[in-house]
């Protein structure tokens, strides 16, 4: 992001170059699937077929399967990405900056035993076991379109449930104004913790109405399995109508507070990454146009056609009202 200036933001061999794996041909381990001992999988029968049909993954993490959202915008019918795209090309800059070291070099990432604490400004503070917190409700699928603010896109199917259903547990109390997300940094296993890329730990944030929306997802797993590692293991977020960055991954901390907190990339560079970060045609990132993106997985390379980006990344009907009366230039 704030390292490169080529109108796509990278340096890595074009998603082309990539071969894609015939990860939805249909073909998956039902054993694995139903062996789903992966706490808190929610596993009707419809939804194991379901899984069977549109999400192959490639069987070597513990299955969460979710069954299919109901909430409205949750389910593009788009072509979902492949899955060796989906964790190949990733951004987690405490790995390294280009995109395929994520998926180099989490290996090293130790997911258990994993807490996330919730603090700040709520009536029950406490600190969740990450198989507690994935038991705290039900577990759905959800597939979203993910847009990063780079100008590169991908539809992925995410597992989890709405962090309202967390929020709610915790009680917030009325001077609770955002939400921010504090992720892991540490030195010994994420040898770009220490580098001065960004100010660690990665940090984000949402305004509480946006934290409560339906469609923000406190993520456990992508295409029936838990979260592999570059993807933000074991829990991140998932905010579909803003760009990739405010997806924070590997969450150790959520902070229920009353002023906008800082957030990383906003530090790095104010000028480029403002706290709202909705998905935005109409604005430009200073360095490049927002009007379009590239789908990985569309071929072509860099020369491949481009999209044209919509709206708060297509789910304006759900989140528009949001921002009625918030100048969109200004808070971008
Ligand atoms: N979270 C952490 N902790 N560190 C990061 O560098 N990168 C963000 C976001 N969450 C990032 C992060 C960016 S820029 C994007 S586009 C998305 O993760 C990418 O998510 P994905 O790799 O699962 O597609």
């Amino acid at each position: 992001m704030l390292i490169k200036n080529r109108q796509d933001g990278f340096n890595h061999p074009v998603p082309s170059d990539i071969t894609p794996r015939d990860v939805y041909e249909g073909r998956r381990d039902m054993l694995k699937l139903l062996a789903g001992g992966a706490a808190g999988a929610v596993l009707s029968s419809w939804a194991a077929r379901d899984a069977m049909a549109q999400t192959a993954a490639p069987g070597k993490l513990a299955a969460l399967v979710g069954a299919k959202s109901s909430v409205a915008g949750a389910m593009t019918t788009e072509k979902v990405s492949d899955y060796k795209d989906a964790t190949t090309y990733n951004n987690y800059y405490e790995f390294g900056t280009d995109k395929a070291d994520p998926a180099k070099n989490a290996g090293t990432l130790k997911t258990r035993p994993w807490t996330v604490e919730v603090e700040g400004l709520v009536k029950k503070p406490g600190k969740y076991g990450i198989e507690d917190l994935i038991k705290l409700s039900a577990q759905e699928e959800r597939i979203y379109r993910l847009r990063c603010v780079e100008g590169w896109s991908m539809v992925i199917p995410w597992v989890g449930y709405s962090l309202a259903e967390l929020i709610k547990k915790v009680e917030p109390q009325g001077n609770a104004k955002f939400v921010e997300f504090v992720t892991l940094a540490d030195p010994k296993t994420m040898p770009f913790v220490g580098s001065r890329v960004l100010d660690w730990p990665y940090v984000e944030g949402l305004r509480m109405d946006e934290a409560m929306h339906p469609l923000t997802l406190l993520t456990f797993g992508m295409y029936g399995e838990v979260l592999p590692n570059q993807n933000g293991a074991p829990v991140r977020i998932v905010v579909p109508w803003k760009y990739g960055f405010k997806s924070a991954k590997s969450i150790v901390k959520i902070r229920f507070v009353e002023k906008e907190p800082g957030t990383a990339w906003n530090k790095a560079a104010a000028n480029e990454y403002g706290f709202y970060s909705n998905v935005n045609p109409n604005v430009d990132h200073p360095r490049w146009s927002q009007a379009t993106e590239r789908r990985i997985g569309d071929g072509g390379g860099l020369f491949a056609k481009r999209r044209k980006t919509e709206m708060f990344n297509g789910y304006e009907a759900q989140v528009g009202q949001l921002y009625a009366g918030l100048d969109l230039k200004k808070n971008y």
